[in-house]
This record gives C-alpha cells, structure tokens and sequence, in this order.
C-alpha cells in the first residue's frame, strides 16, 4: 500500500518536474525530482489542488512529534478538534483561556498551515456561568456578542475562517432548541454572523452542521436557512458539512449531499469527514481487508464529488481527527472503529490510497 502510494506521488512530481524543466527559461524546476528517501516529506497537501485539513489536540501536537509530523506533512488547513469551543475559551464574562487556542495558531503560523475556527455558537458548548446567566433580550446580545468580537478579533488576519454557528437544525428540520434560541429568539442565527464579521470583516464565515448525506430534509431546512440568512444580507460566506458518515452510506447519498451544498452557491468545506465502519457496534470486530476497501471506496467517492465542485467554491476536505487511535468516534458509539485514513502508528491506510484516487 505504501510503496503504491509512493508511486503516485512519486508519478506526480516527476510529471511537474519534467514541464518545469521543458520551459527553458527555467534555471531549476521549481519541486525538485525527489528521491525514494525523500517522498516521506511529501503529503496531501502537496498533490491536492485544494486544502486538505483535519481537527488537532492540542496535547498531541505539543507532545507526540509523530503526530505534529503528520499533521504539518499533510495538511494545509486544521481546526481545534475542543479548544477553540466556548466551553474551553470563556471561563466567565470577560475571562478568557488562550493558551491552547493561542498555540495552535503558533503552529500553524509556523507551519504556512491556515486555521479554520471552530466553533462561535454550539449548542453543545456553553459554559456554565452562561448557563445560569440571566438577563433581557438585549443583554444576551451584549453576552454573545463580547464573546465573539473577543474570539474572533483575537485572531483577526490569523484565523481564515470560522464555523459561526454548528448545528442548529435537527434531523426533521426544525430548529434545534437551545439557550441562544430561548433568550434572543430566531434573531440569535443572524446576529451571531453580523458579530463575527464586525470582529474580522475578511474572515469567511461559515454555517456548519451533519446529516446532508442522510437527510434530505435536513439537506433542504438548511439550505433554506442559508437562503434566509442571505435574503437579509446577512454574512455567510460558506456552507460546512461535517459529514460523520459510515461505509453503508451509498454513494448517491454523499455525492448528493456535496452537490446541494453547492447550490447554495457559497464555498464548501467538508470540515469533519470521518467514516465509520463498525455500525453494528460489535465490540469484537476487527480491521478487515474487506472493511478497509468498503471504506477506501467511500473515501474516494467523496473526495471525487468534491474535486468535482468549481473551483472556487471548493474551501477544502478535512477529517475529523488526524488518526484512528484518536478518533472520536469509538468514544462516541462506544465500540472499536477506525474511521481516520491514518492508522494507530500513523501510516496511511488503504483509505489514503482512496483519496488520492478520487483526486484524479
Ligand atoms: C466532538 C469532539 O470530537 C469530542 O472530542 C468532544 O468530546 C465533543 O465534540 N460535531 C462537531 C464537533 O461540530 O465539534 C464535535 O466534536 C463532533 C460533532
């Protein structure tokens, strides 16, 4: 599997190399014709024509130089799988934790790796003290908009984008209840777009949320969110699909999801793509070859209708999570699964092969 990957990437380069070295002009070709040695410094990154990202723990890249090393070989874009949540940022009004979020943005700086924010507004991740706050309307405004211009204008010009607001609608199309919706009314999905873009006016904004590739009317509330925030003028620039997904999911069903995505006509970003391939939840299996190809496939197919999109709508392809023994997944359904294209020792699975496929 490796040294078919090798080959790819090795295909790749020489063929740039070679129409570098056929302009005449040209002294030196601009990658150089890498060695078999070397091809281990070359990732995703280098042969996608669009950013390949994937959420990161903080601790991981800080203490496993495995991992730091696979994430800066591969990707050009990462999200904070937890530490930019409000729940790890606002520890009470006006107070602050930055360390973690502050030393993601370090790495990625220091790395030419672009940060994607995540995320302003969940109802999943409100602290306690907002919580138990209570206020008028207007001064819930002032709570959520002190967060967001104090996040967000951190990290202006560092931080390209954010996911503004995740999840706010269910499976059957509503809107999904939470402590925003109580206290501001249906006014709180708007607001928390004009606050982001007060903060940082070149930040791409986006609306993220799962279920595209399961739902059609899910597919459809969201679009028609995204259709309402736009008819208000409000700023969305883009469209997240997190797309947790299993290998029974057809291909239909993702290719779908993807292409309605971009009616929208906004940038796409498939920002937490993993595939889960243990749905029985049996506590016994195990990584099969079967399994790895059911997956590899799946792999491919999105990656493909995503390369399919225009170009300029395509902001990127990131999974959740670098490799498979950090995956939130076996936590989540609690059952063994390996959802990531990196294996435990950070080798690239079957499913990377499938990626570079779908990038053909
Ligand atoms: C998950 C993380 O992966 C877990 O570590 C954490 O315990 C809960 O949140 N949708 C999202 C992500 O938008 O923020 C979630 O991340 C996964 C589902």
């Amino acid at each position: 599997m490796k040294n078919h990957t090798h080959s790819f990437l090795l295909i790749c380069l020489l063929t740039i190399s070679v129409i570098n070295l056929s302009c005449k002009d040209e002294v030196e070709p601009l990658i150089p014709i890498p060695t078999p040695a070397n091809t281990d410094t070359i990732g995703l990154r280098d042969v996608s024509p669009f950013p390949f990202g994937a959420a990161v723990n903080i601790s991981s890249l800080k203490n496993n130089t495995k991992y730091s090393e696979t994430v800066s070989r591969e990707f050009n874009s990462i999200t904070a799988e937890n530490s930019m949540k409000m729940k790890a940022i606002s520890q009470g009004r006006g107070n602050y934790f930055w360390d973690d979020a502050d030393y993601l943005v370090g790495y990625a700086i220091a790395n030419k790796i672009r940060v994607h924010g995540h995320a302003l507004i969940w109802y999943k991740s409100t602290p306690a003290w907002i919580e138990s706050f209570s206020g008028t309307k207007d001064e819930w405004k002032a709570v959520m908009r002190e967060y967001i211009l104090a996040v967000v204008g951190r990290y202006k010009g560092k931080i390209e984008s954010w996911d503004v607001l995740n999840e706010a609608i269910l499976d059957d199309g509503t809107l999904r209840d939470c402590i925003w919706l109580q206290k501001i009314g249906t006014e709180y999905m708007d607001i928390c777009f004009q606050y982001a873009h007060e903060a940082d006016p070149d930040a791409i904004l986006f609306y993220n949320d799962y279920g595209h590739e399961y739902s059609s009317v899910k597919r459809k509330a969201i679009n028609n969110l995204i259709a309402g925030l736009k008819s208000r003028n409000v700023p969305v620039h883009g469209i997240g699909l997190q797309m947790h997904t299993n290998i029974n999911n057809s291909n239909a069903n993702i290719q779908t999801a993807i292409q309605t995505a971009a009616t929208t006509g906004l940038k796409v970003h498939i920002s937490e793509f993993d595939i889960r391939t243990n749905t029985s939840t049996n506590q016994i299996l195990t990584y099969s070859s079967t399994i790895a190809a059911a997956q590899k496939e799946k792999y491919q197919v999105a990656v493909k209708a995503f390369f399919d999109l225009p170009a300029s709508q395509r902001y990127g392809f990131s999974f959740w999570g670098v490799y498979d023994a950090q995956s939130w997944i076996p936590g989540e359904y609690g059952a063994p699964d390996w959802p990531l294209p990196f294996d435990k020792d950070f080798k690239r699975k079957v499913a990377y092969d499938g990626i570079l496929a779908g990038l053909k």
